[in-house]
This record gives structure tokens, C-alpha cells and sequence, in this order.
């Protein structure tokens, strides 16, 4: 009996994945089918896939052309495979010619050619066509722009900002620059808001009365009654409207969480999670239409602290230092009490720190290195060293390009609670500490 494997995504199945399993199987007798899992597909970088991995499986199951069906997890997987299974043949589609030339040692590889005109990436792109307004004047919108080209269905319209537009912008990355706002919103399905904080809440209100989708850099606002007036807009204007914070995007940040909440450190008993960056705080020009570390770090170093901990502390105090005779921080820090465990944040812009996140437990803790809030590393460390587990987890565009593949697909299928990483409590909480600390409440001051 001639045995002949084929792998693939095999997502949204497509006439083009029919004709290849129809020729594998010609091929020999017996067809193994290797589906990818998400999380394969997601560290090799393919991160659009519509379709769950049973979706997809039943979907090659349904051709009727597969006699076996297996799942690829890990790199390398082919080879124990075809070992495994005594495969012959190893066929794939003609993209992938040379790619798996080094099967040969093990079996016989065949390139088939490849249907042309139809791919699940086109199919994608067909079904959802949003085009993202940017609101915003930092470099930030550079690396927005270039993270959109990983997003199927995402297009750049123009950009909006209400500050002046620096040389460090790309501006040919835009269709247009504007100030004009209305004029942004009018050529967009959904905005990216990265302006001063101070706007948010205004814009924002703007574009969901428009009826447009807005996805904003943390703070959503600078209250809790402004974040719930909004969360109320998007609701009747029905709207997706989602917190951006990138690392809850990260993977590795994602398997941390559910490690903790799997109990691997025990009760967890303290959070400190420091964020800083240097900044020239003599060249700001407008320090009320500025990111402070509050704004800027803040919600960040606010998100493992409410993941983890919760959102109903007892009591927090904040210790700041202020530019003399402004609103802006360039130190913040922030002890929450809860019932059983105590968090703290740091938070600096124009100081730097170690930005490392430490997570304590009855039985061990984590520690996640510099910066954590990319992270794509951490440990879980015991008493007992020889107990100790590292984590690593691919992360490509720090987050930003998962973060815009969950937007679009909220958009989609018209509501952000399946895909937001943020949950609403937890966005809102923020907000509540953004105007506890405008307000000066529980502060000292340094
Ligand atoms: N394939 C093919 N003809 C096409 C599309 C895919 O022969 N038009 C083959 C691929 O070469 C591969 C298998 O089908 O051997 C599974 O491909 P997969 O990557 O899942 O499909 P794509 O449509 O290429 O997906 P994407 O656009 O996400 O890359």
C-alpha cells in the first residue's frame, strides 16, 4: 500500500485545497492529512486563520478524500511523521517548491502545481474590506501602518491629527493627511485612535455618532462616567469599541495569565509590574496635550494587575512627581491593597527603570524580564530551582498585529466581547484610576 501525507491550513476550504488532496491521493493508496493548529499557524507567523482547528478538520474530513487526519503542532513534525505512519509520498501544493526538499532523505517529495486564482487569503480579504482611519502624530502610526499589511481585510485609509504632524511621520504610507476629522471619518469603517488622551473621549464620541468602529490606544478616557458614556455609544450605534493595549495581545503574556490561574505559583499574593521609557521632557511644547507615565505607561502596567488580581481593590495611594506647573508625570507609582494580596505599579516617562514584572505566589513566582511588556519569555521560578520552567512564545509586531486581526474580526461578526483580550471591567477600571490621579486622590507628592 502506497501511503502519501499532505499538510496544510486548509482554511475556509476552497476549490484549490480540494484539487490538491484529489491529486495527493491519487498519488498512492492511503491519504494522511496534517492539519496545522492555531497555535502552529499563529508562530509561523500565519495569524488571519477564520476557521478553529475542528472547523478546519471537519471541513477536510467532509471531501471525503482524507483517510487519516492528523493535527501539526510543532516544527519539525513532518519528519517523525513520515517515520510514524511509513509514509512514501510527502505531496504539497508547488508554492512550497524546494521548501521540503530535505524530506527526500525519508521519502519521496512531489510538488504539485497549484490552482491559481483562488487562496484562502483572497477569500479573506473579499469578505471584509474595513478601511482604518489613524488618528495620531507619533512614529507609533508608522508601525501601525506596517502591522496593517499582516491583517487580511484591513486597509489604510488617511490620517488625523490634531497636533502637528511630525517629520518622523511616514506620510506616504496614508491615502491622505488631513485636518479635517470628519473628512477621515467619512472615508473609514473604523479609526485607530492614538491622539493625546485628553481628546479621546471627544473623537471617539465623534466617530461612534458617525457610527464608525474605534479601536484606542488605553486610556479609552480619562473618567469612568466618560468610559461608560461610551461603551453606552458604541451599544446604540452598534459599534465595536475596543481597548488597545498590545501586550494583552502577546502570547506569551496570554499563557502567563492561564498558568497563574491554573494555580502553578499557588495563591498568588503580590504584583509589581514596572514600565518606563526616557523621553526629552524639555522639548514637549504643550504638556497638557502630552502622554504623561500615567496615561502613557499606566494602563499597561494597570492591565496584569486587574487581569490577576481584580479589579475590586480595598485601597491604593499614589506617589507622583510632576513637572513644575504641569499635569505631567514623568514618575507615578501605585500600591493597590486588596483583601489577600497587594499589587504595585511604576510607571515613568523622562526616567528609566528596570521594566521587569514579578507576580509572587505561595508556592513560587514569575518573573518576566525586561521588557515585559513585549514579552515573548518568562519563568516560573521555586524554592526548588530543578522545578523551575521557561516559557517561550513567538511574538512578531509586539502585539500590534494580533491586536488588529481581533479588531477586524469583532467588526466582522459585530461585537467585541469574543475577541477583545480586554475585558470591559478592566478598561473601565483604568479610567477610574486615570481621574483618581487627575483628581489628586490618595497623592503624595515627590
Ligand atoms: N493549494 C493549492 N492551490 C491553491 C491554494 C492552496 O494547491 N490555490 C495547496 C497548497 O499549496 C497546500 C494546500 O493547498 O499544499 C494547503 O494550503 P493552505 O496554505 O492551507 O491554503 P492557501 O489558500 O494557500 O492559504 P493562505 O492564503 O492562507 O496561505
Amino acid at each position: 500500500m502506497v501511503k502519501v501525507i499532505t499538510y496544510g491550513t486548509f482554511d475556509l476550504l476552497h476549490y484549490g485545497h480540494i484539487r490538491l488532496l484529489e491529486r495527493a491521493k491519487a498519488l498512492g493508496d492511503y491519504l494522511i492529512v496534517g492539519v496545522t493548529s492555531d497555535d502552529f499557524d499563529r508562530s509561523r507567523g500565519k495569524i488571519n486563520v477564520q476557521q478553529s482547528l475542528m472547523e478546519r478538520m471537519e471541513a477536510v474530513r467532509a471531501t471525503g478524500l482524507a483517510d487519516k487526519i492528523i493535527v501539526e503542532e510543532y516544527e519539525g513534525q513532518k519528519i517523525d511523521d513520515i517515520k510514524q505512519y511509513g509514509v512514501d509520498i510527502f505531496a504539497i501544493g508547488s508554492d512550497w517548491k524546494g521548501k521540503f526538499d530535505y524530506l527526500n532523505e525519508f521519502c519521496q517529495v512531489i510538488y504539485l502545481p497549484r490552482t491559481q486564482g483562488i487562496s484562502s487569503s483572497q477569500i479573506r480579504q473579499k469578505e471584509r474590506q474595513i478601511s482604518l482611519g489613524i488618528v495620531g502624530s507619533s512614529a507609533f502610526v508608522n508601525k501601525l501602518s506596517a502591522e496593517c499589511r499582516y491583517v487580511n481585510g484591513i486597509r489604510i485609509s488617511g490620517l488625523y491629527s490634531e497636533m502637528d504632524i511630525g517629520p518622523e511621520v511616514d506620510r506616504s504610507c496614508f491615502e491622505f493627511v488631513t485636518d479635517d476629522y470628519d473628512r477621515l471619518l467619512d472615508a473609514s469603517d473604523a479609526v485607530y485612535m492614538h491622539e493625546y488622551p485628553a481628546a479621546h473621549y471627544r473623537l471617539i464620541a465623534r466617530a461612534l455618532q458617525k457610527g464608525k468602529h474605534v479601536i484606542c490606544s488605553s486610556p479609552v478616557a480619562l473618567t469612568r462616567r466618560e468610559y461608560e458614556e461610551l461603551t453606552k455609544m458604541a451599544q446604540d450605534n452598534h459599534c465595536v469599541l475596543m481597548d488597545g493595549i498590545k501586550t494583552a495581545y502577546s502570547t506569551a503574556y496570554q499563557r502567563l495569565i492561564l498558568l497563574l490561574k491554573s494555580g502553578h505559583i499557588g495563591r498568588v499574593v503580590s504584583v509589581d509590574a514596572t514600565c518606563t521609557s526616557l523621553v526629552d521632557v524639555s522639548r514637549i511644547k504643550d504638556y497638557g496635550k502630552e502622554w504623561g507615565s500615567i496615561t502613557d505607561w499606566g494602563p499597561t502596567a494597570l492591565l496584569p494587575v486587574f487581569q490577576i488580581a481584580g479589579t475590586e481593590y480595598r485601597s491604593f495611594a499614589i506617589t507622583t512627581h510632576r513637572l513644575a506647573d504641569t499635569s505631567f508625570d514623568t514618575f507615578t507609582k501605585i500600591d493597590f491593597t486588596y483583601d489577600s494580596l497587594t499589587a504595585t505599579i511604576k510607571v515613568g516617562n523622562g526616567i528609566k527603570s528596570e521594566g521587569e514584572m514579578v507576580v509572587a505566589g505561595t508556592l513560587g513566582y514569575i518573573y518576566v524580564p525586561a521588557p515585559w511588556w513585549k514579552t515573548d519569555y518568562f519563568e516560573i521560578r521555586y524554592e526548588n530551582q530543578t522545578n523551575n520552567r521557561r516559557y517561550f512564545y513567538q511574538l512578531d509586531g509586539e502585539g500590534i498585529r494580533y491586536e488588529l486581526v481581533c479588531f477586524a474580526k469583532a467588526i466582522s461578526s459585530g461585537s467585541a466581547a469574543p475577541y477583545s483580550c480586554i475585558d470591559g471591567k478592566v478598561s473601565g477600571q483604568i479610567c477610574q484610576v486615570m481621574e483618581a490621579y487627575y483628581q489628586n486622590q490618595n497623592m503624595k507628592f515627590i
